[in-house]
């Protein structure tokens, strides 16, 4: 029966730029036989992201690209074809996804955001919060459309900032809320797969 199970996870492929953890983070949840995914490909476009390291250790096969150069998606859409991917999860992917891949992968790609969406879009949102005296923070997974953090939510967690929380202890708490709803995210979405 594991086996059979294991043989209908859903394929899908991680894109980081970064430290990675919660691309760790979906590869340990995936060994659970009754989590929906299976981790078959890693895309960076960041050649010394600390993530590539948990792709090697996982023997995870991994793209690295770069972004700068002309029509790169077609790469990136040739090794998603190739490996057969049908969901993509953003894990700390500083960059924008070009339309052509949004199109080829309508209501397939996912992604993790640092805050209480559509609160603080786009980059430094634990300073732009302690700034603005915020009062909850969390993160959200939501699908990933044309416009920047604006797709349908999927998970949001939330919880509620201390006076004594800087950046660094934001950052820290959010990542922890990040480890249960974007694995909590992908088993909403596929529970009825
Ligand atoms: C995560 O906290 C994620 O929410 C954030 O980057 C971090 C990546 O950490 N994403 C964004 O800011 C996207 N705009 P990780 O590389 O350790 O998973």
């Amino acid at each position: 029966l594991v086996w059979v199970i294991a043989m209908v996870k859903i394929k899908t492929c991680v894109f980081i730029s970064g430290q990675g953890t919660n691309l760790k983070n979906l590869i340990l949840k995936s060994r659970d036989c009754s989590f929906p995914v299976k981790i078959n490909l890693v895309i960076s476009d960041n050649k010394s992201a600390k993530g590539l390291n948990y792709a090697q250790k996982y023997k995870i096969p991994f793209l690295l690209i770069n972004t700068k150069k002309k029509n790169y998606e077609n790469k990136v859409l040739n090794h998603l074809k190739k490996n057969k991917i049908y969901l993509i999860c953003l894990a700390g992917y500083m960059k924008i996804i070009p339309k052509r891949i949004i199109n080829n992968f309508k209501g397939k790609i996912i992604n993790i955001h640092p805050s209480l969406l559509p609160k603080f879009k786009g980059l430094n949102t634990f300073s732009r919060m302690l700034k603005n005296k915020e009062i909850k923070a969390g993160c959200t997974v939501h699908f990933v459309d044309e416009k920047l953090d604006s797709g349908n939510v999927i998970v949001k967690k939330m919880f509620y900032i201390n006076n004594s929380d800087d950046e660094k202890i934001l950052k820290k708490k959010t990542q922890k809320l990040e480890y249960k709803a974007y694995p909590e995210a992908i088993i909403k979405i596929f529970k009825n797969y």
